[in-house]
């Protein structure tokens, strides 16, 4: 039998891994957060001291990633997330690594992968594709909340700018852009708590099974 893949894309902060993680956990499948390997490498070519502008460097790096220790509490960090968005746009790079998502997503008995581009370029054939947004001044409001919530400092305007900076990289970069998948389902989460977009997602999911 083949695994079962639920393949969830959508902008920074848009509720993507909240969601994936109650998918994962209410359905007994296996998650990954693709963010997590793109930050994992870029922290580990910080870490060294090495160059973010050598592709087969980077590329190194990302091939000889370990999956199973990513934590997204020591890869947090703003930095990490501006250079792994920096590295992402590398193809030798995203080659690397997506081959290693696709081998998680075989995993038995069913697998979460969020990203950028789980349902158009890693898992295109996933059974369920959920395309997850919310506007970027909600978006910049929850990870505002979030920063406050954690003891930290922000300016609304500066995280609202840096959201802006996020998405136009991802959606504009000529490999993989962020985008979602003719046969996605859309999910915008502005104005919806996250129960009610968990609901909505089982919803669409039930009627997958
Ligand atoms: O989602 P997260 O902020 O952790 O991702 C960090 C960066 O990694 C994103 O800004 C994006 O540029 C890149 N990324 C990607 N493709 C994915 C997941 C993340 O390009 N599937």
């Amino acid at each position: 039998t083949a695994s079962f893949t639920i393949a969830i894309d959508g902008p920074a902060a848009a509720g993507k891994g909240t969601l994936s993680r109650l998918i994962a956990a209410h359905y007994g499948f296996h998650h990954l957060d693709t963010g997590l390997t793109y930050r994992a490498t870029a922290k580990a070519l910080l870490d060294a001291g090495l160059p973010l502008d050598d592709e087969s460097v980077a590329e190194t790096i990302a091939r000889n990633l370990d999956l199973s220790g990513l934590d997204r509490a020591t890869l947090a960090r703003h930095e990490v997330g501006e250079a792994a968005s920096r590295i992402a746009v590398m193809p030798a790079v995203r080659r690397a690594l997506v081959e290693a998502q696709r081998r998680f997503a075989a995993k038995l008995p069913g697998t979460v992968l969020d990203g950028r581009d789980i349902g158009t370029v890693v898992c295109p054939n996933a059974p369920v594709k959920l395309y997850v947004t919310a506007s970027p001044e909600v978006r910049a409001k929850r990870r505002f909340d979030e920063i406050v919530a954690g003891g930290g400092s922000a300016v609304f305007d500066e995280v609202c700018a840096d959201v802006k900076k996020r998405d136009e990289r991802d959606m504009g970069r000529v490999d993989s852009p962020l985008r979602p998948a003719d046969d996605a389902h859309l999910l915008d989460t502005s104005e919806m708590s996250i129960e009610a977009a968990f609901q909505a997602a089982r919803d669409i999911i039930d009627g997958a099974l």
